[in-house]
């Protein structure tokens, strides 16, 4: 993909002086009295942050922060959490806290070597809907403006998509660059086999990433929910499983465009079963033609983990979303263990993505043996659908010139 990366002007010293606005996807969980409750993706945009400033720019970043009223403050809207764990984690001058901006559309007062954040960008009146104006005003602000919201790349909003049409200068941060790499590698140039684990509750939240990849993978492996549609549409008894038979159509579609190009949707021979859907549940492996009309398969079994494993570590290449069983549940967990473990010690390159995903692996402790692991929820997933994310579009456009 060719887009402006902001290394490459640091590196051309176009950025020394200059006003940088970085937007970046700092989103983070919190709990009911605002302590943050994962700090991730405040990591992830130190990186971006702290490039502009040893670059010598004045810097504004800024975020949304959930999705509230534009126009309407709430004390639950402000980035001052945000703002205060960035200053702890960047240190020396900021230790206390990096200074918010409120109201800041019409002008910042920040000089190069200094870094403000500008408050929840959602609130700003037109932000959802792009409004020129709006856009035009936040170009304003900046010589540089700087996508680091890989999380928030599938949005066209001012700060993210009509900002990047009127700044003089926009390019990609050094996150957003590492996930385009990334899927770049994994999806565009993969090496081959590329097999992808697509899993989760229900078929209908993932038939069109399971439609986009029958037609790129060599091998599909569908788990939880998603593997019982698939189950039933090979005709195998499911039990009470969850499932919907009102897409076992679309799930024969998909086996039979894998088929068709000599690629294959593995489907389990073993799998755990269990009565009841409660971690103390009693938790029996059998084979899958023998589920009784009582039970629920609630994780692959053995067999099957072990088939997985062998495949994903032949691998050139390997795209990760979702947990092939209930792995909340120790009993029903061995199934996506093994797949992480095996993913863990594939040589391919893997990529992966998704909540449930990202909490097997920090669960599994595999985080330093994923090739990549993404830090969009929704943009990670549109990717997969397929999508060119409007971050893409716009950012390769401007570097079009
Ligand atoms: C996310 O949490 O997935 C991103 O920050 C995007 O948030 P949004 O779905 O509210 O646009």
């Amino acid at each position: 993909m060719n887009i402006l990366r902001f290394a490459d002007l640091i590196a051309a010293g176009r950025v020394a002086g200059r006003r940088v606005f970085i937007r970046a996807d700092l989103n983070v969980p919190q709990d009911d009295s605002g302590r943050i409750t994962d700090d991730t993706r405040i990591r992830a945009s130190l990186p971006c942050i702290r490039m502009a400033l040893d670059a010598g720019a004045a810097v504004m970043v800024t975020s949304h922060l959930g999705r509230p009223t534009e126009g309407e403050f709430k004390p639950e809207d402000t980035l001052a959490p945000v703002a205060a764990r960035l200053g702890e984690l960047l240190g020396g001058a900021w230790a206390a806290g990096v200074p918010l901006v409120s109201n800041w559309t019409g002008g910042v007062a920040v000089q190069p070597g200094q870094l403000v954040m500008l408050e929840n960008c959602r609130l700003n009146k037109g932000e959802k809907k792009n409004n020129e104006a709006l856009a035009r005003q936040m170009a304003a602000l900046c010589d540089v403006f700087v996508h680091d919201a890989f999380g928030t790349a599938h949005r066209a909003e001012a700060s993210t998509y009509g900002i990047a049409q009127h700044a003089a200068v926009a390019c990609a941060g050094p996150l957003l660059a590492a996930e385009i790499d990334a899927l770049t590698k994994a999806l565009a140039q993969p090496k081959r086999p590329l097999v992808a684990i697509v899993a989760g509750s229900k078929v209908s939240t993932k038939l069109t990433i399971l439609q986009s990849l029958a037609s790129k993978v060599d091998g599909l492996i569908v788990g939880g929910g998603i593997a019982n549609t698939f189950l039933l549409a090979a005709g195998l008894p499911i039990g009470k499983s969850l499932a919907e038979p009102d897409l076992l159509a679309d799930a024969r579609t998909v086996i039979e465009t894998m088929k068709a190009r000599g690629a294959e949707v593995p489907i389990p021979t073993d799998v755990v079963v269990a009565r009841e859907f409660k971690a103390d549940a009693t938790a029996t492996v059998k084979a899958v033609a023998d589920v009784a009309a009582d039970e629920m398969i609630l994780d692959i079994g053995p067999q099957t983990a072990a088939r997985l494993a062998e495949q994903l570590k032949g691998a050139g290449t390997i795209v990760w979303n979702g947990p092939v069983g209930v792995f909340e549940f120790d009993a029903f967990s061995h199934g996506t263990e093994a797949i992480a473990r095996a993913i863990a010690e594939s040589p391919g390159f893997s990529i992966a993505g998704g909540g449930d995903t990202l909490a097997a692996i920090a669960k599994y402790g595999i985080e330093g043996d994923v090739g990549y692991i993404s830090t969009g929820g929704g943009a990670f997933l549109e990717v997969l659908e397929g999508k060119t994310l409007p971050a893409f579009e716009i950012l390769e456009k401007r570097a079009a010139g």
